[in-house]
């Protein structure tokens, strides 16, 4: 069972041919107000590989995000209403599928310890995980408070922060970061991040696919050839596919070669959450991609 503490968001995502200059206004091609958010598109990811996955989160009044991932298939007991804007994100998508994003974390500011801590309580913690980004608040009281319980801990450092991360390593088993995250992290510690004691650091390494470094072995796992139209979400893809495969028993290769299938039709699609593949659509493109 996978137990996400994670940030949703309302994206509103423009595309544009070119990313504006600094003091430039230019027009959008098209515009669409949809679900998004670090931690839900990794529960949507998670779900539709065909994960066990709870989703932790505080939204504002906007009680059409309940029903989109209610219509996901995710349930929202654990999703609670608080005053305020649900949090957002002002999303540009240019030509190539590259994105600029600008958060505002709304509710996703409003998570209560003693609610989660009684819901980390609720759960068994045998064979479980616990997954945390960096779009809200307490989640390092979090992650120590699901440590001492036994869960495992899998958190992805985005948007990154160094202090936080390194505030963050002693609970962490599951590390994930970008390539650029990576450098940072590097940069602000005195040790190889290899040399870190968490037993698995997955890197996303975008068009080149993604590398799993374990205590004994490094797993590489190239992408599959795809035409972006939006990566927005490629990573969360990528860690909630891979964390449902592993959860499930994959062997390792497996879960990443599903993973990298996932995010490669992801990244074909716009939007984060809605373009997210089910496991059908994953099974069938790998069959494909093996004729
Ligand atoms: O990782 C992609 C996500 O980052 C978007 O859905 C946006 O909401 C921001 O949180």
């Amino acid at each position: 069972m996978i137990l996400n503490f994670g940030s949703i968001n309302i994206d509103n995502v423009y595309q544009v041919d070119r990313f504006p200059l600094d003091g430039e206004t230019i027009s959008s091609k098209s515009y669409d107000k949809i679900l998004g958010g670090k931690g839900i598109n990794q529960s949507v990811a998670i779900h539709r590989a065909g994960g066990d996955v709870k989703h932790v989160g505080y939204i504002g009044d906007d009680t059409w995000i309940l029903d989109q991932i209610l219509k996901i298939g995710i349930k929202t007991d654990f999703i609670s209403k608080c005053y305020g804007p649900t949090g957002h994100a002002i999303i540009f998508v240019d030509a190539a599928g590259e994105n600029e994003i600008v958060i505002h974390a709304g509710a996703n500011d409003q998570f209560s310890k003693s609610q989660c801590f009684k819901i980390l309580e609720s759960f068994g913690s045998k064979d479980s995980w616990v997954v945390l980004q960096n779009e809200i608040n307490l989640s390092i009281e979090i992650a120590k408070k699901a440590k001492e319980l036994g869960f495992r801990i899998c958190y992805s450092a985005a948007p990154f922060d160094a202090s936080h991360a390194k505030e963050m390593l002693p609970y962490v088993d599951l590390l994930v970061m970008n390539e650029t995250e990576l450098k940072e992290l590097q940069n602000s510690i005195e040790k190889n991040v290899f040399d870190l004691d968490v037993d698995m650091i997955l890197v996303t390494l975008g068009s080149r696919g993604a590398e799993l470094h374990m205590k004994n072995n490094t797993y590489k796992q190239s992408s599959f050839i795809a035409e972006p139209v939006d990566t927005t979400g490629a990573g969360d893809t990528f860690l909630g596919s891979f964390m449902a495969c592993y959860d499930n028993g994959y062997e390792i290769k497996k879960a990443l070669e599903y993973a990298a299938a996932s995010s490669s039709i992801q990244i074909t699609r716009i939007g984060a959450a809605k373009a997210i593949p089910t496991f059908d659509e994953v099974e069938e493109f790998l069959s494909e991609q093996k004729k």
